[in-house]
């Protein structure tokens, strides 16, 4: 399996702290946020990470590189030797790719397209600012289902509370299991109005996607916004293959925004503070 991070939003909501650091670098304990994603898609199977980014964060593929200034800083320093060993072996796993101008996830994705789409297993799509919590991971149990369910492609989902579903991508689904996690996806619209959403379980951050998105993307027109929505490509898929919905039981944070990065903080730094 492979996965893709898309990193290459302005992260206009966490204005001013962007200005200059991607809120994909922002620290979460003892190391960035998406460092937490790419160890997940790791974790989960991925034997390599796609990051999109732009010209303008080339600091996150600094984060990502060898450094042998820092080899020599640390050579007598055990514990962040490790780290930065940790943080290369990482690195040797990903790729990045560029998104040249910010018109949305779907046109982000598009952009690994030339790397990704003669797969054959689904890629795995995690959001480079959303961090889930839980163990066995969304993305781990979200490939597992794939699994058993002939390579299909899921959508990781939480349930949101009504009055917000016009902030999220929304699907219509039909219970396929008894674990009550499981969903056939019938539909999926992206910020539908409140009195227009078939549900109110949200699209949350973690896809398994069949590798035909990426032919899906190629015509898709701009959709809510004016951006290339991925919501809409997965719409259009739902036409051609099955695709499952899955309610992860771990907790989804938004660090793109002050208030969702505090409480990201508070549950995930402790698990590298001593
Ligand atoms: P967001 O909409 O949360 O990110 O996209 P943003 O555009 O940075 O948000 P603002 O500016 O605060 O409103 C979710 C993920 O998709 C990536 C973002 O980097 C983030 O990880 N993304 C979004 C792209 O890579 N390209 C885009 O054009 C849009």
């Amino acid at each position: 399996m492979k996965a893709l991070i898309p990193a290459a939003g302005y992260g206009t909501r966490f204005f001013p702290a962007t200005k200059c650091v991607p809120k994909e670098l922002l620290p979460v304990g003892n190391k960035p946020a998406i460092q937490w994603i790419v160890e997940e898609a790791i974790e989960a199977g991925a034997e390599e990470v796609v990051i999109v980014t732009s010209p303008e964060k080339q600091i996150l593929r600094d984060y990502f590189s060898e450094s042998s200034l820092w080899h020599t800083r640390l050579a007598k320093k055990e514990e962040a030797m490790r780290e930065l060993t940790r943080v290369e072996e990482l690195s040797r796993k990903i790729r990045f790719v560029d998104q040249l101008e910010q018109r949305g996830l779907g046109h982000a994705v598009l952009q690994a397209a030339s790397l990704l789409r003669d797969e054959k297993d689904p890629v795995l799509i995690l959001l480079g600012d959303a961090l889930v919590g839980g163990h066995p991971s969304a993305s781990a149990e979200m490939a597992a289902l794939s699994l058993r369910c002939a390579n299909a492609s899921v959508v990781g989902l939480e349930l949101v509370p009504e009055e917000k579903v016009s902030r999220y991508g929304i699907i219509a689904g039909v219970p396929s299991a008894e674990d009550g996690r499981t969903f056939g996806i019938t539909d999926i619209v992206e910020k539908p109005k409140r009195e227009e959403a078939p549900s109110n379980l949200a699209v949350a951050g973690r896809y398994l996607l069949s590798p035909r998105i990426f032919e899906l993307l190629e015509t898709q027109r701009p959709g809510v916004g004016g951006e290339i929505q991925l919501t809409d490509a997965i719409q259009k898929l739902l036409g051609l293959e099955p695709v499952y919905g899955y309610l992860y039981p771990g907790k989804r944070f938004d660090i793109g925004n002050p208030e969702g990065y505090l409480i990201c903080l508070q549950e995930f730094a402790p698990r590298t503070v001593q």
